[in-house]
Formats: structure tokens, C-alpha cells, sequence
């Protein structure tokens, strides 16, 4: 088989709900980004807004204990979409929930910017949930201009 990055991948991976795992969500998304040979500002953008789905699977979707978070990253070819699953508590309102400024942590922490910095670091957001069965982020950014359609060898 031709080696080249034309074409499709798949990476998932799962994760429990620890502060320390978002940086390895944001990470891996880099990495599998990579291969399009993404400018500094596209990489950073979407690192921001995968960081800010994984950070909300974490930190909003099991309030009292341990849970899974599923990462599942698909490219078909420039074009990368991360869907960020969760099994928690889910949002009532979605629409509500991404409006700017909007929170349900009232302690001061959180700025209810969330949903708005993955709309305007990305090309696409989908959010469904599902009160008490949870709640799915996916994240589409094309990358890379034309330079990815390159065969490897
Ligand atoms: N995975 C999730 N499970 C349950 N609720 C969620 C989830 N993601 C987001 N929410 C709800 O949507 C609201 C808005 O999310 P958003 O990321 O915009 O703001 P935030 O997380 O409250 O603050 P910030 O992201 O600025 O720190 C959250 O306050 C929370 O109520
Ligand atoms: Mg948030």
C-alpha cells in the first residue's frame, strides 16, 4: 500500500475525569493534528478548543465522583474532527449553555467562555446531551492549507 496521509484515520482513546488528563487530551489532538503540517496559530486555536471540551467533560459532567471521558479523533484528509464524549449529568438547555458568559459554577472560577472560544477557534461545534446520559462535543477544523496532500513516499 501507498503510504501518503490521503485518505482516513481514527486514534480514541478513554480517560477518567483527572484534572492532569486534559493536558494529555490536548496533547494527543496536537499530535494528531500534526501530520497536516498545521500553521502555529491553527494548532494553538484548536489545542484551545479541545482544551475547552475536555476541561468541561471534567470538570461539569460527574460533580460528585469518578467517570469515563471518550476521545475519539477522526481525519479525513485536512480536515480533523474531535468528538469529546461524556456519561454524566448532561446540559438541560445546549442553546443556553453556549451562549457567552453563561455558567452554572457560580464560585467565581469558571467565565462561561467555553462553548464560545471552541466556536471561534474552530469551524465547526456539535453539541448533544442528554440530562442524567450525557453529553457529546465535536470539534471540525480543516488544517493545513493545501501543503498536507503531499504523498509521504
Ligand atoms: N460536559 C458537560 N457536562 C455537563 N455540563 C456541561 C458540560 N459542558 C458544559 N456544560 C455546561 O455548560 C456551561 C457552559 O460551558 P462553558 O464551557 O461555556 O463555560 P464554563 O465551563 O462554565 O466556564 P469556562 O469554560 O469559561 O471556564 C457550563 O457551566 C456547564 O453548566
Ligand atoms: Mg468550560
Amino acid at each position: 500500500m501507498k503510504e501518503s496521509i490521503n485518505g482516513t484515520n481514527r486514534v480514541e482513546m478513554t480517560f477518567q475525569n483527572f484534572p492532569e488528563n486534559e493536558r494529555i487530551g490536548r496533547t494527543l489532538a496536537a499530535a494528531f493534528a500534526a501530520v497536516l503540517n498545521p500553521t502555529m496559530e491553527e494548532l494553538s486555536d484548536f489545542k484551545t478548543a479541545v482544551s475547552e471540551a475536555v476541561t468541561n467533560a471534567i470538570i461539569h459532567a460527574y460533580p460528585e465522583s469518578r467517570g469515563d471521558i471518550v476521545m475519539v479523533m477522526e481525519r479525513v484528509e485536512n480536515t480533523v474532527t474531535v468528538h469529546i464524549r461524556d456519561f454524566g449529568v448532561g446540559i438541560e438547555d445546549v442553546e443556553k449553555s453556549m451562549e457567552p458568559l453563561y455558567t452554572t459554577l457560580k464560585n467565581g472560577e469558571r467565565s462561561g467562555m467555553g462553548f464560545t472560544f471552541m466556536e471561534a477557534f474552530t469551524d465547526h461545534v456539535e453539541v448533544e446531551s442528554e440530562p442524567g446520559k450525557g453529553t457529546s462535543v465535536s470539534l471540525t477544523k480543516k488544517m493545513g492549507g493545501e501543503k498536507w496532500n503531499i504523498p509521504v513516499n
